[in-house]
């Protein structure tokens, strides 16, 4: 019977349904070349239509790669000896901060590797202080992508002014994720999970997202890290594909990876189902799409994503922030990164949110059903 209903599904009766099963966004995520025209055509208008045809600039700044964890894909997992590993000062992080204020992106996103050991928490506090106090009554957004800590820590940084957060539950299916992490008690999925709900309740814009086409991964399992998304009501999503880093234990499974064409594809998908289903969050246009496809973050703006986070991470550190191979711009500082950005999104039809926050209009909606 369930065959029956796939042969006689249309991916147009498909994409208009009013919720999608998991067994639609298998269908979807097996696509043919003309049949994904459609799932975009229909993601496209879901943008228009819901969030407008406009990217919200995020300044990245990659503030550190020192991390304690040992995430089996990342090539700066603790245990590569062959990263330098760097902090980078306060003031050369507020210097990029400004930069972000004066060119009037709004909002900053403050990445590094994951640590939960007081100097850094204290740390992370200070410089979010500073941040307040140098942007002064103008609001905004700042988010937080340093993984996993406790509810004291996130509240800590929530009064210090942060007020988004972004952490990837990586792979949905728990029998994945043990596959990419170290069994341990710092790589255990219930605590993942369990910080993304803390995060949620706190009042954080809260976001999550997955890796695409990863060793081990099906269709089945990419279609319930997008229920994940909807089920877990998330603010914000990004997503990307896996790409492999030779320092990681996950390199040796490369030649099982599907092609980079084919990865890049299905992000494609996974973006446009996503908009589908979630007509009012927050997209990213990721890194790792441009990674693969030289205008990769363009395609995925076309498709849904609503967000392109500009690295404002200072050129002499791009080298030592090497989660994957061949991530781009390594050599252009953020001024070249912008105006070539502002050129691409302009070729892909949308306006640039210049001087707007951009919450996630999901955002209000959960908080307004919360109280
Ligand atoms: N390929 C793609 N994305 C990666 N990340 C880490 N390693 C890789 C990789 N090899 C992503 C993870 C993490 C984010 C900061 O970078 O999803 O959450
Ligand atoms: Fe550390 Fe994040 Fe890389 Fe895992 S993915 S090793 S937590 S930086
Ligand atoms: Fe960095 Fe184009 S986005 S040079």
């Amino acid at each position: 019977m369930k065959l029956d209903r796939y042969m006689s599904d249309s991916i147009e009766n498909i994409v208009n349904k009013a919720s999608l099963q998991k067994d639609d966004i298998v269908r979807l995520l097996k696509s043919e070349t003309d049949e994904a025209q459609k799932i975009y055509k229909k993601a496209e208008q879901m943008k228009a239509d819901n969030v407008g045809k406009k990217t919200f600039f995020r300044g990245l700044l990659e503030f550190s790669n020192i991390c304690a964890k040992n995430c089996f894909y990342c090539g700066i997992r603790r245990e590569n000896g062959n990263t330098v590993r760097y902090f980078m000062k306060d003031d050369e992080i507020l210097e990029q901060v400004k930069y972000a204020i004066d060119n009037r992106f709004a909002s900053v996103v403050l990445q590094s590797g994951e640590r939960t050991d007081r100097k850094f928490i204290k740390r992370v506090s200070s410089l979010l202080e500073k941040i307040a106090y140098l942007v002064g009554n103008q609001e905004i957004g700042i988010t937080l992508s340093m993984g996993e800590q406790s509810r004291e820590t996130f509240e800590q940084w929530f009064r210090a002014g942060a007020n988004r957060y972004l952490l990837r539950i990586e792979a949905s299916n728990k029998a994945l994720y043990k596959k990419l992490h170290p069994s341990d008690a710092l790589h255990d999925y219930e605590r993942r999970l369990q910080a993304i709900k803390m995060l949620q309740d706190m009042g954080y814009q809260t976001g999550t997202g997955v890796m695409i086409g990863l060793p081990f991964q099906t269709y089945e399992d990419l279609a319930d890290d997008l229920l994940f998304m909807k089920n877990n009501d998330i603010d914000m999503a990004g997503m990307g594909p896996y790409i492999e880093h030779k320092d990681t234990p996950l390199y040796k499974y490369r030649h099982q990876l599907p092609s980079k064409r084919e990865r890049f594809v299905l992000s494609m998908k996974m973006v446009a189902i996503l908009r589908i289903m979630m007509k009012d969050i927050n997209i990213a246009a990721t890194t790792a799409m441009q990674t693969l496809d030289p205008v990769g973050r363009e395609k995925a703006l076309k498709v849904g994503a609503n967000v392109i986070m500009p690295n404002l991470t200072p050129v002499k550190y791009r080298g030592g922030y090497l989660l994957y191979e061949d991530k781009p711009c390594l050599d252009e500082e953020v001024e070249e990164c912008q105006s070539c950005l502002e050129a691409r999104i302009a070729m892909a039809g949308d306006e640039i949110g210049y001087d707007e926050l951009g919450t996630s209009r999901h955002y209000h909606q959960r908080m307004h059903r919360k109280n």
